[in-house]
């Protein structure tokens, strides 16, 4: 049998970084490469990072007969340097928006600060020994920081004798693992510093499901997966949001309100399910031991779930508890701040079990899915019998056939 090697290949010596040591790092360095960041000192979920190997930088990925051909199956360099908004990552950080955000906190340009590019240009923050040559001009969130540097993998991973497993083994990150992608993506995509934020970052809040399509993915799911993918992805965020309370010695009331909601959610979704742990408020004050208690909690059922399998319906009895829920948002004496709260994680979640359980459809939405998103207005001006008619029409607008539409 012939084996399809990429050119690229050749620039890289056999089994160059073969035999490194096993190391065992966070979860957050392991997939941020930075050693100093805030977002590295995570030490929960940890992950055994095999050969660490160098990064090659995505041209190595990009020959035609690789991942940067026309074909369906060899096009994912097209899809993530033509539609990929993390293709544009860096170039965010010459906007005007984030020289606003730099000056502001006196950091000078943001695209050499640490405390933009961990994100925004990741390779900027790995050891220059563990850049080739290539790589040192990458500047975007590229292939590797999401599959983990390949020159340990790069040679071996597109022989045919070569499973999935094996180039895991070698390195290539388990990324078809639910958990480990979450882990993954939200290192990213959920807890900001909240100077940056009060300085005018975008909030960040995490829900793998949707943001895996409109990445877009260059890659395909099982279609059965939406409605685990988007569980797992919110027990991954409220771990970190966890994390990050446990932190700090004087949570503000915002991010205590932004948590609060998320565990309401996942109580809700958690309720009467044999098969999961209750994720519950605690009884009690709040005090930072809850955080670290759900931390942990939250850790275990993440990884738990994904591991189940979870179809339509489940997605349908979740999407049905869900949206009966429109009677307690009515009727609660909550501020309207709480409610928006919860409406923000609410809204993410019908949307993809309805989605997950083939109501709605991200390549034909209904029209009721616009307005529902739209009545999420910023937190100063949300609406609650607004909000509250616009989730009774997506309600209504689900229960019709597709040809109804
Ligand atoms: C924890 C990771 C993280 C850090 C640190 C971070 N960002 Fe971001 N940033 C993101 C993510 C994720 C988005 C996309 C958010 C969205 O659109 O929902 C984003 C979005 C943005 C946007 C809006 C995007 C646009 O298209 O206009 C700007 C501007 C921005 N970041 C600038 C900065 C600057 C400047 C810094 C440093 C002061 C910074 N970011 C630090 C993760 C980060
Ligand atoms: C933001 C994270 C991210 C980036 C950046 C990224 N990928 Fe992926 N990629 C994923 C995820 C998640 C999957 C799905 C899991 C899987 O199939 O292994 C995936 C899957 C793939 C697959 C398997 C496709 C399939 O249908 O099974 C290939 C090949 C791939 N990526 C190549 C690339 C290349 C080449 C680049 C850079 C041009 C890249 N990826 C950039 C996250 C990323
Ligand atoms: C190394 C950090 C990093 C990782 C890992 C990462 N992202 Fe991002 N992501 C960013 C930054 C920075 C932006 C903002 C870029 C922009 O606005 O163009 C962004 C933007 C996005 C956007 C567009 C804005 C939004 O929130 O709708 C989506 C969708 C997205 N990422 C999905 C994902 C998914 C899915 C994964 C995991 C498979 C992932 N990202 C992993 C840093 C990251």
């Amino acid at each position: 049998m012939s084996r399809r090697w990429c050119k690229i290949v050749s620039l890289f010596a056999p089994g160059r970084n073969r035999g490194l040591r096993r190391r065992h790092l966070s979860i957050f360095s392991a997939l941020l490469f930075v050693g100093a960041s805030e977002l590295t000192a995570a030490a929960e979920p940890e992950v055994t990072l095999r050969p660490s190997g160098q990064f090659v930088g995505s041209a190595g990925c990009k020959s035609s007969s690789c991942h940067g051909g026309a074909g369906e199956k060899r096009s994912q360099f097209i899809t993530w340097s033509q539609q990929d908004f993390h293709a544009r990552a860096f170039a965010v950080l010459v906007n005007a928006r984030s020289a606003r955000i730099a000056d502001t906190l006196h950091l000078g340009q943001a695209q050499t600060s640490p405390r933009c590019t961990v994100c925004h240009s990741p390779l900027q923050s790995v050891e220059p020994s563990r850049l080739t040559t290539a790589a040192k001009t990458e500047q975007n969130v590229s292939c590797e920081s999401c599959h983990n540097a390949a020159s340990a993998w790069l040679r071996g991973h597109t022989r045919s004798d070569w499973t999935y497993a094996t180039r895991v083994t070698a390195g290539m990150r388990d990324l078809q693992n639910l958990y480990v992608r979450a882990n993954t993506c939200v290192a990213c995509h959920q807890n900001l510093d909240a100077d940056l934020l009060a300085a005018g970052h975008p909030e960040l809040r995490f829900e793998l499901d949707g943001q895996s399509v409109a990445e877009p993915k260059h890659w395909k799911d099982d279609p059965n997966s939406g409605a685990k993918a988007w569980l797992v992805g919110q027990a991954v965020a409220l771990r970190e949001m966890s994390w990050g309370l446990s932190r700090s010695d004087n949570p503000d009331n915002e991010s205590v309100a932004r948590w609060s909601a998320l565990v309401w959610l996942l109580g809700k979704v958690t309720t009467g399910q044999t098969r999961m742990t209750l994720i519950d408020l605690p009884n009690g004050p709040i005090v930072r031991a809850s955080f670290i208690d759900m931390q942990a909690r939250t850790d275990s059922f993440a990884r738990n779930t994904a591991a189940l399998s979870l179809g339509e319906t489940f997605a349908r009895n979740t999407l049905d508890s869900l949206l009966n829920l429109h009677q307690e948002l009515q009727q609660s004496s909550e501020a309207d701040a709480t409610i928006f709260r919860r409406a923000e994680r609410l809204v993410p979640a019908v949307i993809r079990l309805a989605t997950a359980a083939g109501m709605d459809s991200d390549t034909s939405p209904r029209p009721e899915r616009a307005q529902v998103i739209e009545a999420l207005h910023a937190n100063a001006t949300f609406d609650r019998p607004i909000f509250l008619k616009a989730l009774a029409d997506y309600r209504q607008a689900l229960t019709k056939l597709p040809a109804d539409r």
